[in-house]
């Protein structure tokens, strides 16, 4: 019988209490992010998803707790240290102005380059490369004030596939994206994990894109994470319920097997308002 081999997870948090100012928004989180998979970071607005992300990446200082770089508390690593093993897309991102579609990709690898040692081959082969993979490269010389919010975004995830880290964190990289360029980057980012062993931890608002190609779902509420596990674990009506206040059928698709969440429509539950709930 052969021992399943699972890594040791390069990024972790530990008792994680992390917000703004007087603000506590993850409480007592403990997460290892696991090594060489796509996982998808899935919870309600508000939730803490970004919060967390921003404390792995070691834009926010947690107030308890901490986040392990190999072993290490991440605060200690330098930021070129930090910024050559993971990268992050945060929510929303904002251009300079007057950027070009190459100039914004290039930043991805300002980790690499120094005064003394600028653009080499290596920084342009990965700046190509990765405008190639999210199908920018046509638009390259443009300005990136000038394209659609989904072209825009593309680019941003070029950004980060230039910065060649291992770990790769995605903060709703899908927004702006059409399902077909959705679900490219999808089968992307699942390669990116599959084939080159990366580790991505992605969040997703489109539950049923993360049940069909993530490896493991985390799901989390009022900053605290509830469910982990693969999607036939914890793709269920009633954590959906529990997670999102969400009144769902979760069926199996028959051909490619992958769960999908269909959401009750108000009209069908008896005496119940419509509402947002937020
Ligand atoms: N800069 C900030 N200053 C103060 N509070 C903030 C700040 N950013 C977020 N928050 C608050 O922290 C909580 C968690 O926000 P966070 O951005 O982590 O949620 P999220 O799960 O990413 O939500 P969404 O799905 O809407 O992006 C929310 O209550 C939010 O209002
Ligand atoms: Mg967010």
């Amino acid at each position: 019988m052969t021992a399943s081999f699972t890594p040791v997870s390069r990024l972790k948090a530990e008792g994680l209490k992390a917000g703004y100012g007087e603000r506590t928004v993850l409480d007592g989180v403990d997460f290892s992010v696991p090594e060489g998979r796509l996982t998808a970071l899935l919870g309600p607005n508000g939730s803490g998803k970004s919060t967390l992300l921003k404390t792995l990446a070691r834009t926010i200082v947690p107030s308890f707790g901490k986040v392990l770089l190999d072993g290490v508390d991440i605060h200690r690593h330098s930021t070129r240290d930090v910024a050559r093993n993971l990268g992050l897309l945060p929510q929303g991102p904002e251009a300079p102005e007057g950027l070009t579609v190459r100039e914004l990709v290039s930043l991805g690898r300002s980790p690499y380059q120094s005064f003394w040692r600028q653009n080499s081959r290596e920084d342009e082969t990965a700046v190509t490369e990765a405008m190639e993979r999210t199908d920018v490269a046509q638009f390259a010389d443009r300005s990136v004030d000038a394209l659609s919010g989904g072209q825009r975004q593309r680019c941003w995830i070029a950004l980060v596939l230039a910065q060649q880290t291992d770990i790769i964190l995605l903060d709703e990289p899908t927004t702006y994206l059409d399902l077909r360029v959705q679900v490219g980057l999808l089968e992307l980012l699942s390669s990116l994990a599959h084939d080159s062993g990366r580790t991505l931890l992605v969040v997703l608002h489109d539950l049923n894109l993360a049940a069909a190609y993530a490896d493991e779902l985390v799901m989390m509420r009022d900053g605290q994470i509830l469910h982990r596990g693969t999607p036939d674990e914890v793709f269920t009506p009633s954590n959906l319920n529990q997670v999102f206040g969400l009144d769902a059928n979760v069926i199996r698709d028959a051909e490619s097997s992958t769960l999908v969440c269909v959401p009750r429509r108000y009209s069908s539950r008896a005496g119940e308002e419509r509402s947002w709930g937020v």
